[in-house]
């Protein structure tokens, strides 16, 4: 392993505190230190099992370059963001665009002075709501289901790619990462700062926070656990609205090859997501949850859809899989049993994180 000292930004967060640890675990003679100013609901309950793993924890906001200044470090991971693509909805746009774009050009700043490599964590949601919403779709049982009968460029049986539009609205969370990415981009090419973009699908499994707005996997888990209510929202309030997904140790599976070959890139972005073979729908989701929990729970219909909803997201990866020798090990059945496990043995410590 080239780097030797690693700043990892949000790193108490779900991904960050995840990959800090699956490192450390790889590498123990390697120097971890996160950053996180603990807004998120339940950071701070991963400060101790970081610590205890021999991870450094400084209390630090992205917004401020001050904060980043004094830390010393040869690779930056910037896991740190508002990650809610309802984020701004409520009129608070201002810590969002502070956070996911300052706070990007912040963690820039900080890898030009300190010479160092940067992992930047993007999202899905980069691409045109307008033009997703545009493909035709079937309404099966459990789940809609993209048409595959003018399959393009942008467009496989798996789920879009890269060429697929990133034109015209596609949220503020997503104008922020896309600004970000570019930045990403012109700093790597112009500074000679190895960087990769990952766009990730959504990403779940043991650790994640789950709540109403981003988490959804975790969440849908724990209140079938906690027994506690759930909403369907939008597209009729039938709960056939898909997503692909990832488990947290194929994504950390696939950070650790990308470091280990980080220096050979200059801001190449790369679409990470579990495509149409690991998709679920909220209902398909339920079900699962419910075999697993042996509990069924109530569902309310919120029949209105929101702006910036879409019906099925699912990304093709195969460009990714190949330039990094990287396999998808995981499925709907391991996360799924994998948070419930999590959520069983630390009943009384995330209870108020999904319940309160
Ligand atoms: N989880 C997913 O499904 C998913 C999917 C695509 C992309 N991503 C991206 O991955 C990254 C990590 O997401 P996550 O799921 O771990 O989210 P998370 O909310 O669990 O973690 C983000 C962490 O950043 C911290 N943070 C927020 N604002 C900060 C600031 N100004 N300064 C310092 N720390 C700050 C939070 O306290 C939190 O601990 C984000 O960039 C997100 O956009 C996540």
């Amino acid at each position: 392993m080239k780097y030797q000292r690693i700043l990892i930004t949000g790193g108490c967060g779900f991904v960050g505190s995840s990959i800090a640890l699956y490192i450390k675990k790889s590498y123990p003679n390697i120097k971890i230190i996160c950053l996180d100013n603990f807004i998120r609901k339940g950071s701070k309950l991963q400060v101790q099992r970081l610590k205890n793993a021999d991870i450094e924890v400084i209390e630090g906001d992205v917004r401020f370059y001050d904060h980043l200044k004094k830390i010393t470090a040869d690779l930056l991971i910037d896991c740190s963001a508002e990650p809610s693509v309802s984020a701004g909805l409520d009129g608070s746009s201002k810590y969002l665009v502070e956070t996911n774009l300052v706070g990007s050009f912040n963690c820039l700043e900080w890898a030009k002075e300190n010479k160092a490599a940067l992992l930047f964590l993007s999202t899905s949601r980069v691409y045109s709501i307008e033009q997703l919403e545009k493909i035709p779709f079937t309404e099966g049982e459990t789940r809609f289901e993209w048409m595959n009968n003018n399959l393009a460029k942008d467009r496989t049986q798996q789920g879009i790619t890269k060429n697929f539009s990133t034109q015209g609205p596609i949220s503020l969370y997503g104008a922020t990462k896309l600004s970000s990415e570019h930045l990403v981009l012109e700093y790597s090419r112009m500074y000679d700062i190895p960087a990769i973009i990952n766009r990730f699908g959504v990403i779940a499994g043991p650790w994640q926070m789950g709540k109403v707005d981003q988490g959804f996997i975790a969440l849908w888990v724990a209140r079938h656990y906690f027994n506690r209510s759930l909403s369907y929202n939008g597209y009729g309030g039938l709960g056939k609205q898909v997503r692909d997904f990832l488990h947290i140790d194929d994504i950390c599976s696939l950070i650790l090859k990308q470091v280990n070959q980080l220096e050979n890139y200059r801001g190449e972005t790369f679409q990470v997501g579990g495509g149409r073979n690991n998709s679920t729908s909220l209902l398909e989701l339920t079900k699962l949850c419910e075999e697993i929990s042996q509990n069924k729970i109530e569902f309310q219909k919120v029949e209105n859809t929101h702006s910036n909803d879409i019906r099925i997201l699912l990304l093709d990866s195969e460009i990714v899989k190949k330039e990094f020798h990287w396999k998808v090990e995981k499925n709907i059945y391991h996360l799924v049993k994998d948070v419930y496990q999590w959520i069983l043995t630390n009943e009384d410590m995330v209870r108020e994180i999904f319940c309160g």
